[in-house]
């Protein structure tokens, strides 16, 4: 039923139809004209203080998984089936892209999506430059799918993506044997001439991060030996999973010093399956803290993901003194699954060891705000790639936060954030812009939940890139979150 909803709530803005209207053309009108005033209305939105939150919700898809559902699935044999894909814009982004790469996907009447895999060596090259939108994701993994194939596309994407640096992906790709052609510090638009015949690369990365881990994994798919990637920590290992389930040959190995040692022996042969996406742990960090710092609050989670290297957020708020059970705990389509209730908590801040930061990079903007309503000061350290995600996430968090009367200190790799628990309430009454970032607008929409004042996000469009219908599942809970303003 849960599910229903979410469908439901997609399905409006998918199927609107003139039907019973004299007019078409002027039907048309008018509904462009709504769904404009809809569109800049809902593009704003207000957080009001809540009562307490109750209640279970389903929060959508994992977007790592789907995205790798989409491309892996593309690059089998045979039809591949996934259930509980995330249907938000960034992995449409990427079904666009590769269906332009000449992929069929398509999807049922149940939102089971079906793609029929090309084979490793089956893409065309696309007839117009591929946009991916607001997907540093997308964009990332389709340039290594591209490198090892006989292909050429142009990437480029919106605002944010084309801030965002490429030469951490563009410089193995070279390495590899494909042609690339960009700006300055490999920014996009980016056009990549992929490889009959990839080089089966050993890559020592400096950064944690499985884009470029699974880049360079997808160009090595094609390559004759085997491609090495070496990280300073295990980042998230979806790609690595997903092959493996696909039919790839695949080892991992932590060494003694943390490093991640990767091996993929090239010239695989990938075979379409059936995936089960389980719902996405960084969505579900936001209903996570919403409950956490609104008194009163008792809520449930089904079929949240629980893998490891993904649920850093979790373990930071139990240790924070966050009441969180993990319950009816199983694996579902090869990944851990966990019912999550959360019941209202007095916080403490804490330090957060650096090397928790991989398994929770895209959660530190909704663990400022806990950190906000906790007793002390949580210290964030090591985070200095935050500043180079969908916006610089340090900075933006600092200046929303500050202007809603929180203390908080930062410098390049570090943020500190002092909680108002024993000093009285938090005043919000700010406008915050989302910065083309849906991480940094439903955090702030969280905040509005327990501050004296209420908070305004400009820009929640970019909302939809990863949580379609946040307002509406999380006003379930019980929040108070409208569109417009109320200041
Ligand atoms: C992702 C990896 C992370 C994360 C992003 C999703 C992925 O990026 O921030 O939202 O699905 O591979 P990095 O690999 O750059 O850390």
């Amino acid at each position: 039923m849960q599910v229903n909803y979410t469908v439901d709530c997609l399905n409006k803005h998918e199927s609107v139809s003139n039907e019973g209207c004299v007019n078409p053309i002027a039907t048309v009108i008018i509904i462009a004209l709504d769904l404009s005033i809809m569109s800049q209305n809902s593009n704003k939105l207000t957080s009001r203080q809540a009562n307490p939150l109750f209640g279970s919700i389903v929060v959508p898809g994992d977007k790592s998984i789907s995205h790798r559902a989409l491309i892996i699935g593309s690059l089998a044999i045979g039809t591949t089936k996934i259930r509980g894909l995330l249907n938000g814009e960034d992995v449409m982004s990427t079904k666009n892209a590769l269906v332009s790469l000449g992929v069929d996907i398509w999807k049922d009447d149940n939102e089971i999506w079906f793609v029929k895999g090309v084979g490793l060596n089956g893409m065309i090259s696309p007839p117009s430059p591929l946009n991916l939108g607001n997907s540093g994701t997308g964009v990332r993994l389709i340039m290594g799918v591209v490198a090892g194939q006989k292909i050429t596309a142009t990437f480029f994407g919106d605002k944010s993506l084309s801030m965002r640096p490429m030469d951490r992906i563009t410089n193995p790709l070279d390495k590899v044997g494909a042609k690339i052609i960009s700006r300055d510090r490999g920014l996009l638009p980016v056009t990549i001439e992929g490889t009959r015949t990839p080089s089966a690369i050993t890559y020592v990365s400096t950064v944690a991060s499985a884009q470029i881990k699974s880049a360079i994994l997808f160009s090595g798919l094609n390559a004759r030996g085997t491609t090495k990637i070496t990280e300073p920590l295990a980042s998230r290992d979806h790609s690595e999973s997903m092959l493996c389930h696909f039919g790839a040959s695949i080892t991992k190995q932590i060494l003694p010093d943390n490093q991640c040692h990767i091996e993929l022996t090239g010239e695989a042969e990938l075979h379409a399956t059936e995936v089960i996406v389980p719902r996405d742990p960084s969505s579900a960090a936001f209903p996570v803290v919403a409950a956490l710092i609104t008194p009163g609050s008792d809520i449930c989670l089904p079929g949240i993901g629980m893998n490891p290297l993904r649920i850093g957020l979790l373990t930071t708020l139990r240790e924070m003194g966050g009441e969180i059970a993990f319950k009816n705990e199983r694996i579902e389509g090869g990944e851990p699954v966990a019912d999550l209730h959360v019941r209202a908590s007095e916080l403490r801040g804490i330090s957060v060891p650096q090397e928790r930061v991989a398994s929770m990079i895209d959660e530190f903007p909704i663990l400022a705000i806990a950190a906000a309503k906790a007793h002390g000061t949580t210290k964030m350290s090591g985070i200095g790639e935050l500043r180079v995600k969908e916006t610089d996430r340090v900075k933006v968090m600092a200046k929303g936060l500050r202007a809603c009367g929180v203390i908080v200190e930062y410098d390049d790799e570090n943020m500190f954030v002092t909680g108002q628990q024993s000093s009285g309430g938090i005043k919000g009454g700010a406008i915050i812009s989302a910065e083309h970032d849906h991480r940094i607008a439903m955090s702030f929409l969280i905040l509005g939940t327990v501050t004296d004042n209420p908070v305004t996000v400009t820009g929640c469009d970019t909302i939809k890139t990863s949580f379609p219908c946040f307002q509406e599942i999380m006003n379930k809970l019980g929040t108070n979150i409208i569109i417009g303003d109320d200041l």
